[in-house]
């Protein structure tokens, strides 16, 4: 079977539908090529099911990528307000959670929801479960081979997304369709990812599985003050995911437990107060029980507060406050959110996605490298990049 419209966009994900529902807005005829059974599965499970589709703080600097200026034009063209006022249209109902981190009240599918009847209003077709085979150019356009017969249209917009989660159907296909056309693909990694710990020290803080704690992860000039999580196999929470993805094999990073107290001036004034008391009893007092009593055992204090020297306090609460770790790995693709890395930027247009060299190719979402913080930022780049490509295309 032969299909033949202006757009086509591969990938019904976050950037792909939206870049279709832009197209479809300036009267091009689009289709959505996706071998999944379902769309936006990573919306669907984002969030924990609430999807935090965007923040209101989104801005440049929120963002990785080997030029920080290329992500500016198209997050200015369309920015988190633009987005909130889609879905209030919608009426979707939606909440700030922290951090200008927006999620919906009720669920993730209600964007999916938005999403589909969008591309619905402006008649853009959708192929779901269509394996492609291959893709090429020819003199009026791209041909993209499927199982569902040929597509053809003069631009073809590629958001397929990364390499995370492959359970989910991420495969890798915006890059080799890249390298293809001759495109820099650049070194791609995991992000947003826990942290793994070296079998020796894992064992040491075994007992910390299951521990949160408010914290600032330092890795350089970089810091991130959020939550730390202890889990089996390492460190976690949303303060190690956003450090993470500044992380390289063989890096340290620094810990410090509840940032906003000074835990050695905290130890001070207890055993003024209350010698009688031990240090763990003290360190109770900010910190999780289990969390004092690990860190009492690793630096071998005992006895009471009065006859701790103020060496011995400084000594613990550096122990909480400026922990140096040097994480073994990541726990990889198979968690991360996001992939770090992917289409050289240089080789795009930043106001439109296209690639300078192959008129009519575009690359949108999470295969391009611009990688977002945690907290809504990788969405509003989906967003604001699908939208930029979908003006032009
Ligand atoms: P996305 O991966 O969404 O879509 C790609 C589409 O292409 C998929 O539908 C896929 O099936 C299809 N595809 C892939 N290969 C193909 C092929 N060979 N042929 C045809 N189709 C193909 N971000 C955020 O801002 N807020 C959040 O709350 C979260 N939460 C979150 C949770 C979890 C568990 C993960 C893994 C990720 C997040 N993220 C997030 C990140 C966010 O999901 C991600 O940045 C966007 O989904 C990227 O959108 P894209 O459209 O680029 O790719």
């Amino acid at each position: 079977m032969q299909h033949k419209s202006d757009v086509i966009v591969i990938g019904a994900g976050a950037a792909g539908m939206m870049a279709a529902i832009r197209a479809g807005k300036r009267g091009r005829s689009v289709v959505v090529i996706d071998h999944a059974k379902a769309p936006g599965e990573k919306i669907r499970i984002s969030g924990g099911g609430r999807c935090n589709f965007t923040n209101i703080h989104a801005e440049p600097k929120n963002f990785l990528s080997a030029n920080p200026h290329f992500c500016k034009s198209a997050l200015a063209r369309f920015t988190p307000a633009d987005f909130i006022a889609m879905v209030d249209r919608h009426g979707i109902a939606w909440h700030e959670k922290a951090l200008g981190q927006l999620f919906c009240d009720d669920s993730a599918k209600d964007i999916i929801r938005m999403l589909l009847d969008e591309m619905r209003a402006v008649g853009a077709g959708l192929h779901l479960g269509t394996e492609i085979s291959g893709v090429d150019r020819r003199e009026a356009g791209f041909r993209v081979s499927t199982g569902e017969g040929v597509f053809e249209a003069s631009s073809l917009i590629v958001a397929t997304g990364g390499k995370s989660i492959p359970k989910m159907g991420a495969t890798g296909f915006a890059y080799r369709l890249a390298e293809q056309f001759g495109l820099a693909v650049l070194e791609t990694r995991p992000g947003l990812v826990p942290l793994t710990l070296d079998p020796g020290l894992l064992e040491t803080v075994a007992p910390l599985a299951g521990i949160s704690a408010p914290a600032e992860i330092r890795h350089g000039k970089t810091a991130f003050r959020e939550a730390l999580l202890f889990t089996h196999r390492g460190l976690s929470g949303p303060a190690i995911l956003q450090i993470s993805s500044y992380w390289r094999e063989g890096d340290e990073i620094v810990v410090a437990v509840e940032p906003d107290v000074e835990i050695s001036a905290h130890l001070k004034t207890a055993k003024q107060l209350n010698g009688r008391q031990s240090a763990q009893t003290a360190l109770g007092d900010i910190l999780p029980k289990r969390l004092a009593q690990f860190l009492v055992e690793r630096e071998r204090i005992a006895g009471n507060m009065a006859d701790l020297p103020d060496k011995a306090l400084q000594r613990l609460a550096a122990s909480a406050q400026n922990w140096i770790v040097k994480p073994s790995g990541s726990e990889g693709y198979r968690t991360a959110e996001v992939t770090l890395g992917g289409i050289d930027t240089a080789a795009l247009d930043s106001r439109s996605m296209e690639t300078k060299t192959v008129p009519g190719l575009y690359f949108v979402g999470e295969c391009v490298d611009v990688t977002g913080w945690l907290g809504g930022y990788n969405f509003q780049w989906a967003w604001a990049s699908g939208f930029a490509a979908g003006e032009y295309a």
